[in-house]
């Protein structure tokens, strides 16, 4: 048993099996684009105190008693995330990135609006109007897909779609496209109808926040994002801007008024869509922050984009087809049809090597979501454990030697066990390894 977690383990039941997935995620090679590995500290925030406290409202506003060190709590939080993105005003209590965009919609939208959003199947997350969620039953959503030729996001089509079709609200942001944003023209063509502009970033965050990507604060009215991507953060959601304004569709608060956004967002996170906040996991966020205001962490988001290069180039020599041809981020998409597999098939091969990535439609794929055509490969998680550029290929020519023998068990167990030796040079917390080594 390891030593994080027998302290205070009497439920041997789940604890054995939170035991299980440490090895697992020791021993594998993690490429979930969505996926990191938090600090120790972040995770003994987020497993403390504060989940005991009810502290619905706001620092200095609250529903509850007891609520001084929380209100501390908070503050860090906001001031710190503020901090690092240059905001003048931000929300932590979103349990999550979609619970985040629904309180956007809700602050900015009237049930029926119309919404434009980057198309699921070329990459866009559900929330910006799948109709499977409540973004596309809510709201009337349109869509811009990516161009065929060239994998990027077709701008003359969001042109033509917003000038047509004059949605209340356009959103850019994506959870599979490995190209950079051209915000200052989604802005140009929002001004040009009356339109809002949010930016999620749930991907891409922890690279913007060191300003290795274009900045969506400079263009778009609204960011928001998820804290466990590339923000190494508690699984959480955080609402931002970087400049207040007056909501320009006359939403009124629930007394009447017509408030600043930044009071129409705090109310639609709290009371509109959420009751009491995690304030454990306000806490892991705040540790999380300041994390990222560290040089350490500088220089993290840029071995990232080192890794995502590097790992690009190793695919492409060896014949894999990236959609657009290689990445700007910390993730690629790779349509597998020229390697005669499926995205599932891929992904569930891989799997028995231990090697942990998403099977993931590609622009114009043929085939359903649950088979697709492709693969979502992100560095994120293998960048925290440490690897750097010189390791892809060795990842890259282990991935291929699976998916290319994807039938034969024997050459996957090998590879398997390749993966676990490869892993032990790049330790997962080891600071709980010395301990472990100390108690045999
Ligand atoms: C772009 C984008 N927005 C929102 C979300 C939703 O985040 P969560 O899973 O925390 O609800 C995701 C998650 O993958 C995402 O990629």
């Amino acid at each position: 048993m390891l030593p994080y977690f027998c302290a205070m383990q009497k439920d041997t039941q789940v604890f054995d099996l939170i035991n299980k997935e440490l090895e697992r995620q020791r021993n594998g090679i993690e490429l979930i684009a969505s996926e990191n590995f938090t600090s120790l500290q972040v995770m003994q925030a987020m497993g403390s105190v504060p989940t005991n406290k009810y502290a619905e409202g706001y620092p200095g506003k609250r529903f509850y008693g007891g609520c001084e060190v929380i209100d501390e709590i908070e503050t860090l939080a906001i001031e710190r995330l503020k901090k690092i993105f240059n905001a003048s005003w931000a929300n932590v209590q979103p349990h999550s990135g979609a619970q985040a965009n629904t309180a956007v919609f809700l602050a900015c939208l009237k049930p029926g609006d119309k919404i434009l959003g980057l198309d699921l199947s070329m990459g866009g997350h559900l929330t910006h109007g799948s109709p499977a969620n409540f973004s596309g039953k809510n709201y009337q959503a349109l869509f811009y897909g990516v161009k065929k030729e060239t994998g990027t996001v077709d701008y003359d089509h969001l042109e033509a779609t917003a000038q047509k079709e004059k949605p209340k609200m356009i959103i850019c942001g994506a959870s599979a496209y490995s190209r950079d944003w051209d915000y200052k023209r989604i802005r140009e063509v929002a001004d040009s109808i009356g339109a809002l502009v949010l930016a999620d970033i749930a991907h891409p965050a922890g690279l913007i926040a060191k300003g290795l990507l274009n900045d969506p604060f400079e263009y778009c009215h609204i960011v928001s994002s998820t804290t466990h991507k590339t923000l190494r953060g508690p699984r959480g959601g955080i609402i931002m801007m970087r400049n207040d304004f007056d909501n320009p569709f006359g939403v009124k608060d629930p007394k009447g008024n017509i408030r600043p956004m930044s009071a129409l967002l705090d109310l639609a996170v709290f009371p509109g869509m959420q009751g009491g906040p995690l304030e454990h996991v306000i806490a892991a966020k705040a540790v999380a922050f300041g994390e990222i205001l560290t040089d350490d962490y500088t220089r993290y988001a840029q071995q990232i984009i080192q890794n995502a290069q590097a790992m690009a180039k190793a695919f492409v020599s060896k014949g894999y087809d990236l959609i657009s041809g290689g990445t700007d981020n910390h993730l690629m998409l790779i349509d597998l049809r020229n390697k005669n597999l499926t995205g599932k098939k891929a992904q569930e091969t891989l799997d028995k090597a231990h090697i942990t990535l998403n099977k993931n439609a590609v622009p114009f794929d043929d085939k359903s979501p649950f088979i697709t055509s492709g693969i979502r490969v992100g560095v994120p998680a293998i960048t925290t454990r440490g690897l750097k550029q010189e390791h892809m290929q060795t990842i890259v020519d282990m991935i291929d030697t699976v998916l290319t023998n994807a039938g034969d068990d024997q050459k996957i167990g090998v590879v398997k066990n390749d993966v676990h030796e490869f892993m032990k040079d790049f330790p997962l917390y080891p600071e709980l390894e010395v301990k472990e080594t100390a108690m045999a």
